[in-house]
Order: structure tokens, then C-alpha cells, then sequence
């Protein structure tokens, strides 16, 4: 499963690029914001020159309309006149109503000024016997330019993060509907032959021949551990039924059950306080989960020579906890995650479907949980089951 090593370099990558368009767009706004307030910049000086010249008491002749239509031609730049006290004489691009009253339109212009005040530094205008002051900020083109590529930004991004929401959604959902359908499947497969099968023993169990043959009883128990089965992929196809049953006995039962069928050289183990630890489980279902995860620490005990302990507790809120300890190989401190993937495994034979599983069982139908608790390469594992 390649897909699964290389996930996070995709993810990685992708973010990668991302930021690195980001950045682009930004630096590219940013060199266009700049030439922009450099022009502005000129316009204004030569407002303030155009000013200065139509100031000066001996301008008296024709000139001063060249320098007039100079101060029009800025249609954008908002820009006022003080004198040395700092009492507006003129403004130009700011929007003042005609309803307004004069002292409102004095109170916009002040604020204005304050604005500007805090943008760029004045223009003094020295004629002699008179100075004056040019203030001036951004034309509001400029502004809106300085925060577009921001406000395009978090757009893109909401509509991407909306987009994979959703598209991770209905991947679950669908991988939901694979599940069930597979298990349900699975169950009324195997009912046939099942019952098939439990007829033929109960005919052979009243046959003659075979009276105290230990064949036999080995058949049933083996027909009624294929029941077994096929009861836990029938639970998983419904709403599965959930019950207040004390948890040792069920782990208990499970551990000599397993005990039997594993390595002798594998111990078993299990601590459990002795008054009941209750909670509201599916014995079939929880059964199924505790055998992935032991058969998962058989499998992970090298040389078939070790121990794996079951605590039973319960917490202070009240929650059923299973600590599952094992001397196993452990996980490598990245995986802890990625172990519950579906499809991941470091077996030969493996389906890496077991923790999948056992994960969706704890915490869709039980509200519950699973994870791994502590692992170390070479020291062991535990997982941890609250439910
Ligand atoms: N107790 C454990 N100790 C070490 N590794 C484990 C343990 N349990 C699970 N793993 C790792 O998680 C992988 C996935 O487990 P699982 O989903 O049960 O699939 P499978 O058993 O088919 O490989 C295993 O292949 C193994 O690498
Ligand atoms: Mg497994």
C-alpha cells in the first residue's frame, strides 16, 4: 500500500505549493501596490508644486490654469490644503454630501486629516510670507489592492477546505457502505452451510459407529466457532444491540479460549479489580476486538517468547478501560496513527483490516475508543480500549 507510506508527502507537497502560490500572488500584489504609491507619490508632489505656483503672489498671468488642470487631473488621490495652523483651506476627493451640513462636512474632513497624518508625512509649501501644508493618503484603488490578494486568498482557501470536507465526508460514507455491505454478505453466505453443517454433526453425534469418537465433539466446536463468526458479521451489517455486561469474564473467557490456540511459550495474563467492571457492550463484537488485538501481539512477540497482560479498570468517570500490554516488537513512534488505516499492514499475509475493524467497532457502535497508549520499538506495546 504505497498510497498509504506517501500520503503525508502528497499532503506535504500539495501544502507546499499552496503557500508557494500564496506567497507568489502576494510578493506580485505587493510589487504593483508599490509602483502604484510611488505614481501617486509624483502626482501629489506635483500637486503640491502646482499649489506653491498658484500660492505665489506674483504669479498673476495666464499660467495658473496649466497648474490648475495639474491638481484636477488627480480624480483619485484624496488630498487636503492647511494652512501653518493646521485649519483646512481645500480639499479634493472626499466624498462630502450635498445633504450634509457644514459642520458635519468639517467633521469628515478632520477625521480625514487624521488619517493621512498617520499615512504619509506633509508636503510644506513655502511661498513667501505664507506656508501651507499638503496631506494626502492612498486613493482608495490603492487600498483595495493592498487587501485583495488577502480577502482572494481566504476565499480559495474556505471553498478548498469546504471542498475537502466534503469530499472526505462522502469517502467515509462510502467506505461505510462497503463495509456493511461486505459484512452482511459475509453473514448470509456463510448461514447455509453453517446450518448445513450443525445438521450433519447432530446426525453423526447419533450414529453408532462413531460413539466415543472425540472427532466429533471437535467438529461441533469448530461448527460453532464458524457460527460464531458469522453472528459477529451479522452484528456488523445492523444496529448492533448493546448490553450492561461486566467486562472480566468476557476478557477472561476470551484469554483461555485464546491460550489454547497460541504459542505455550506465550503468556497470557489478566488483572481486574474484584468487584465488576460494567459497561455497555456487544459480546460479540467486543469479543472480535479483543481477539484482533491479541492475535495482533502474537504476531508481534519475535521468536514466539514473551508475555502479553490484560488490566482491566475502571476510571474515575466512570469508563471501562483495557490496557492490552505485550513484550512485542512496538510501533515506530509515526505509525501510531497509520496502524488503523485500512489496508495497512507489515505482514506477508496481512490484510491490515483487523485494527480498521476493531477501531469501528469501539467507537461507531460502542462510543468508545482505541489507540494505541505507549509503544516502543523493541520494548512492546499497549493498547488501550476505553468504552
Ligand atoms: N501489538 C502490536 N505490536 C506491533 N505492531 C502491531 C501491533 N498491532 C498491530 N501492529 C501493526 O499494525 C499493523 C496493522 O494491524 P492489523 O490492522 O491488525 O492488520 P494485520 O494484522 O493484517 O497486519 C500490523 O501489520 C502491525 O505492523
Ligand atoms: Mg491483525
Amino acid at each position: 500500500m504505497n498510497f498509504y507510506r506517501n500520503r503525508d508527502t502528497i499532503k506535504i507537497g500539495l501544502l507546499l505549493m499552496a503557500a508557494a502560490i500564496s506567497a507568489i500572488s502576494l510578493w506580485y500584489t505587493r510589487k504593483l501596490v508599490d509602483t502604484l504609491a510611488s505614481r501617486e507619490k509624483k502626482l501629489i508632489d506635483l500637486t503640491a508644486k502646482s499649489y506653491k505656483v498658484i500660492g505665489s503672489a506674483d504669479n498673476s498671468d495666464n499660467q495658473s490654469f496649466l497648474f490648475l488642470e495639474i491638481i484636477e487631473t488627480n480624480n483619485s488621490i484624496p488630498v487636503i490644503l492647511t494652512d501653518d495652523r493646521g485649519s483646512i483651506i481645500s480639499s479634493r476627493n472626499i466624498r462630502l454630501s450635498d445633504k450634509l451640513s457644514q459642520k458635519q462636512r468639517d467633521a469628515i474632513l478632520e477625521r480625514e486629516l487624521v488619517e493621512m497624518k498617520e499615512q504619509y508625512p506633509a508636503i510644506k509649501i513655502e511661498i513667501p510670507g505664507l506656508t501651507q501644508y499638503v496631506y494626502y493618503r492612498n486613493s482608495d484603488l490603492l487600498t483595495q489592492l493592498k487587501y485583495y490578494p488577502y480577502i482572494q486568498l481566504s476565499v480559495i482557501a474556505f471553498f478548498g477546505i469546504l471542498a475537502y470536507l466534503a469530499f472526505s465526508q462522502s469517502r467515509r460514507a462510502e467506505q461505510n457502505r462497503v463495509w456493511v455491505g461486505m459484512a452482511k454478505e459475509t453473514a448470509h453466505q456463510l448461514g447455509t452451510p453453517i446450518s448445513g453443517l450443525m445438521a450433519w454433526v447432530e446426525l453423526l453425534k447419533t450414529d453408532e459407529r462413531l460413539a466415543g469418537e472425540e472427532f466429533v465433539g471437535e467438529i461441533e466446536k469448530d461448527v460453532q466457532k464458524l457460527q460464531m463468526i458469522a453472528n459477529r458479521f451479522s452484528h456488523i451489517g445492523s444496529v448492533p444491540q448493546l448490553k450492561e455486561e461486566d467486562l472480566t469474564p468476557i476478557v477472561s473467557d476470551l484469554l483461555d479460549y485464546m491460550a489454547r490456540r497460541i504459542p505455550t511459550k506465550i503468556k497470557l495474563s489478566l488483572a481486574a479489580p474484584a468487584e465488576p467492571v460494567c459497561a455497555q457492550v456487544n459480546r460479540a463484537l467486543f469479543e472480535w476486538v479483543l481477539d484482533n488485538l491479541v492475535r495482533n501481539a502474537v504476531d508481534a512477540i519475535p521468536g514466539g517468547q514473551g508475555s502479553i497482560n490484560v488490566e482491566i479498570s475502571l476510571r474515575p468517570d466512570g469508563q471501562a478501560q483495557i490496557d492490552l500490554t505485550d513484550s512485542g516488537k512496538g510501533i515506530p513512534k509515526g505509525m501510531h496513527k497509520r496502524i488503523f488505516d485500512p489496508g495497512y499492514t507489515t505482514k506477508k499475509r496481512g490484510w491490515g483490516l483487523g485494527l480498521t475493524l476493531s477501531r469501528r467497532i469501539m467507537e461507531n457502535y460502542h462510543k468508545g475508543r482505541l489507540y494505541v497508549k505507549r509503544s516502543e520499538p523493541g520494548a512492546g506495546t499497549t493498547f488501550r480500549i476505553l468504552v
